[in-house]
């Protein structure tokens, strides 16, 4: 830890743009950011975020799966004294005994609601195609704490993002990480803060008032009234 503000180590697989839309969020934010990205893990060299922390001027490195990537992790995350580990579209299992030395500092956004449409295997556009399968007609975004099971840790915050007609994977894709860019900066700054955190029951608590808690697609403040013209809306009832 510098001062007050928590070391940041992203880890990704792809293309970066949460790393990216986590650096302006952090920049903008000035001296009142919690947190200052020191590294940069992807696990192969040809990620697009790691040629996006090059051009940021971020340390990174590549840390290759294999039977001691658990170790290799632990020590670059120790040798870059990282207090907080966010994956940011890393598709892999993250190594238990990092899992367990950063319990409760480590975080995950995920394209989807969780605890639907998660798990091994489900990252990127089989996420959205999946959800599009189901006939499901919310999807959202996810933010959670990271366990050893892939997409299980408790969650901290989500927000709906609405199945439009037509859509494919992709064009759902963009609407979903149009959100992602706007809510994990802000889960990122809040955990790294320490507004959030992990009890011991492997909830997420967060320690000030009730707004953080409950994301919801209906504002509570709504009366019954216009909650029944928003579901008559989505169901197209008043015409019929
Ligand atoms: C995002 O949709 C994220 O939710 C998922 O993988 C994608 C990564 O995108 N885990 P990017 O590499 O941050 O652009």
């Amino acid at each position: 830890m510098t001062g007050d503000t928590r070391r940041i180590a992203v880890m990704a697989s792809g293309r970066g743009s949460n790393l990216d839309a986590l650096h302006r969020y952090l920049a903008a934010l000035g001296p009142r950011a919690a947190a200052t990205i020191g590294l940069v893990v992807c696990d192969r060299d040809a990620a697009g975020a790691l040629a996006l922390a090059y051009a940021l001027g971020i340390d990174a490195r590549v840390a290759a799966p294999g039977p001691d990537q658990g170790e290799r992790l632990a020590s670059l995350l120790a040798e870059f004294e990282i207090d907080l580990v966010v994956l940011a579209g890393y598709v892999r299992l993250v190594p238990d005994d990092v899992v367990r030395a950063y319990r409760g500092r480590l975080v995950n956004v995920h394209p989807a609601l969780l605890p639907a449409f998660g798990g091994r295997g489900m990252y990127g556009g089989r996420v959205h195609q999946a959800v599009l399968d189901a006939g499901a007609r919310v999807s959202g975004v996810t933010t959670h704490f990271v366990d050893a099971v892939y997409d299980r840790g408790a969650i901290i915050a989500q927000w709906p993002v609405p199945v439009a007609h037509g859509d494919t994977a992709a064009s759902l894709g963009a609407r979903v990480l149009r959100v992602e860019h706007l809510l994990y900066p802000r889960v990122v700054q809040a955990v790294a803060a320490g507004r959030v955190s992990l009890d011991d029951a492997g909830r997420a608590v967060w320690a000030d008032a009730t707004p953080r808690r409950g994301l919801t697609f209906v504002p509570e403040s709504l009366e019954d009234h216009e909650i029944v013209r928003y579901i008559d809306d989505a169901l197209d009832c008043s015409s019929r």
